[in-house]
């Protein structure tokens, strides 16, 4: 299985801190954001990764990770969004890259405190569709927000005001090969924005959605709050190991 992760948008909630550099490249306690989901990738043993990314530093990606020597990889690909039109459309551009492969994306400023190989494991053995990973929030109606019947998933909604549950959808989704037949035939939302939460219930309609609880924390890095939070959560978690390992 390959690994895309999606990097581009304008980190416009983030102003302005991000006025003159990308929001993944931001730090996160000790290292910059976009190290995270590349380690989560790599730790579910994926080597084979695409960063996606866009805006005006997209060469500096190329300046702070190179080949990928921090994460153990021998070599990284590139590719550039032109725009922000969404999560959907930033990942069509990993059609060629994907090859007609099994995908693992995350979204760049995902983190999480665990792991998500058995996941990938699953997928790996799931012959067709998609797989997602979900996690009970107290504020589901900042995320994509899944509805569950009978062991199933039969609705995602993106942002509602009344969330039907308080199972946020993680910016962590493996698709097979017609993801991007499927994005081929989105429209653009009311925010004009290719939305990735179509493309989920597009794979619900067909039945073939699957889904797995994440273990451990997890939180998004896009508001002056969750970049805050993000980088506590790291701190602790670091300090909780270094108490363990003494
Ligand atoms: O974090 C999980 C949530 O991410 C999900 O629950 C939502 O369903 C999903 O829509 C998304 O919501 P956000 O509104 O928080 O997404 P945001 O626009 O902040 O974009 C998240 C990442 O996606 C961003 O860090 C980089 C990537 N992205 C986003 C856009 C809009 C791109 O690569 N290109 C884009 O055009």
């Amino acid at each position: 299985m390959k690994g895309v992760v999606l990097a581009g948008g304008t980190g416009s909630r983030l102003f302005p801190l991000t006025k003159i550099t990308n929001k993944h490249l931001l730090p996160i306690f000790d290292k910059p954001m976009i190290y995270y989901p590349i380690q989560t990738l790599v730790d579910a043993g994926i080597r084979d990764i695409l960063i996606v990314t866009g805006g005006r530093n997209a060469g500096d990606f190329l300046r702070l990770l190179a080949n990928g020597k921090d994460f153990g990889l021998s070599h990284l690909d590139y590719t550039y969004q032109e725009g922000e039109g969404g999560i959907a459309e930033a990942l069509a551009l990993a059609e060629h890259f994907a090859d007609g492969q099994k995908l693992c994306v995350i979204l760049g400023d995902n983190i999480i405190e665990g792991s998500i190989r058995d996941a990938v494991e699953e997928f790996r053995k799931q012959p067709e569709g998609a797989r997602i990973l979900l996690k009970e929030v107290p504020d589901a109606e900042r995320f994509g927000v899944a509805e569950i019947q009978d062991g199933r998933i039969i609705n995602i909604e993106e942002k509602p005001a009344n969330p039907r549950s308080n199972y946020a959808v993680t910016g962590i989704y493996m698709y097979d090969a017609t993801v991007f037949q499927k994005i081929r035939r989105l429209v653009p939302s009311k925010r004009n924005e290719l939305e990735i939460t179509d493309v989920n219930n597009a794979y619900i309609r067909e039945g073939t959605m699957r889904f797995n609880f994440l273990e451990g924390w997890w939180t998004d890095a896009g508001t002056f709050d969750s970049l805050l939070r993000a980088a506590n959560l790291v701190a602790a978690t670091r300090k909780a190991a270094k108490e363990v390992a003494v």
